[in-house]
């Protein structure tokens, strides 16, 4: 059995857990806390497959663009740890007041994940909590300006260059990996963007930074985008303009899977 999760391969024939590295999935899983009210948020499916795939129970598992709080209710559900980290402040205060904090704890801060005073908050919360470390970091920044988060200066979604957004990113990786297990996961999900008729390729870029910082690079998972809200109900436009053009329309975005070492 892996050191790195519960798995159990006595059945690993009937196991949920996804192997491939290309992951089509129809629909959003609804159930439990999960609302969708948030846009932007990432289906409960992906941070659900890498907690099992990832961690053990009552490990940490820490998200730095924390949202809606799609991670941290599937923490919750699946019995593992949780610190969040969110620059909107009000969204932090209602998810502190959904999430339950019992068995396991969820804490969460509003603040700039790539400051060191941010994770000042977060070890103080580790050394609180008797915790070393987290054992699995979830990353789902902005995809640079495609859709605006806030209006606060510090806000990726604000950054006003791609040079900018990825120096801004990788301060919040860098600050992740200073929390992070020795030999443990983190994940980035990302996804590409077109400006001014070219196509930018935002998740290599994010990668890139990445291994920069010397992390492994151990999968690149491309998933399908279904029912993307900005695309509801206009596939016929879309589709309309791109045969009337030169370019492919969005179906996918990235989950990339780091070890550090
Ligand atoms: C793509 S969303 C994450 C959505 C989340 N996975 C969910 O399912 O709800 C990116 C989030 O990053 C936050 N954000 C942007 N810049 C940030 C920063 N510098 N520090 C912390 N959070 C930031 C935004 O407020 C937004 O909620």
């Amino acid at each position: 059995m892996a050191v790195f999760n519960d798995l159990n391969l006595e059945n690993w024939k009937e196991s949920e857990i996804l192997t491939d590295s290309l992951w089509v999935i129809k629909e959003r899983d609804k159930s439990g806390k999960h609302s969708n009210f948030y846009h932007g948020n990432f289906i409960p499916q992906i941070p659900h497959q890498l907690i099992l795939r990832y961690t053990k129970k009552n490990e940490v598992v820490f998200d730095p663009f924390v949202g809606s709080g799609t991670t941290a209710f599937e923490a919750e559900t699946l019995g593992r740890h949780f610190i969040g980290v969110d620059i909107q402040k009000d969204l932090i205060e209602k998810l502190k007041t959904k999430v339950d904090n019992k068995e396991y704890f969820s804490e969460m801060i509003s603040g700039d994940s790539s400051k060191d005073t941010t994770f000042y908050k977060v070890n103080e919360i580790l050394k609180k909590q008797k915790k070393n470390n987290v054992s699995l970091a979830i990353l789902h920044p902005p995809y640079a300006d495609i859709i605006k988060f806030s209006d606060l200066k510090d806000d990726l979604s604000n950054e006003k260059s791609l040079e900018e957004f990825l120096y801004g990113f990788s301060l919040v990786l860098k600050n992740t990996i200073s929390i992070l297990e020795k030999d443990r996961y983190l994940a980035i999900i990302i996804g590409d963007k077109y400006t001014a008729g070219q196509w930018i390729p935002l998740g290599f870029y994010c990668m890139n930074e990445a291994q920069k910082l010397g992390l492994t690079l151990k999968s690149i998972i491309i998933k399908n985008m279904e029912g993307n809200r900005a695309k509801q109900n206009k596939e016929g436009i879309w589709r309309y303009r791109a045969l009337s053009s030169d370019y492919y329309i969005f179906k996918h975005e990235y989950i990339m899977i780091f070890k550090k070492s």
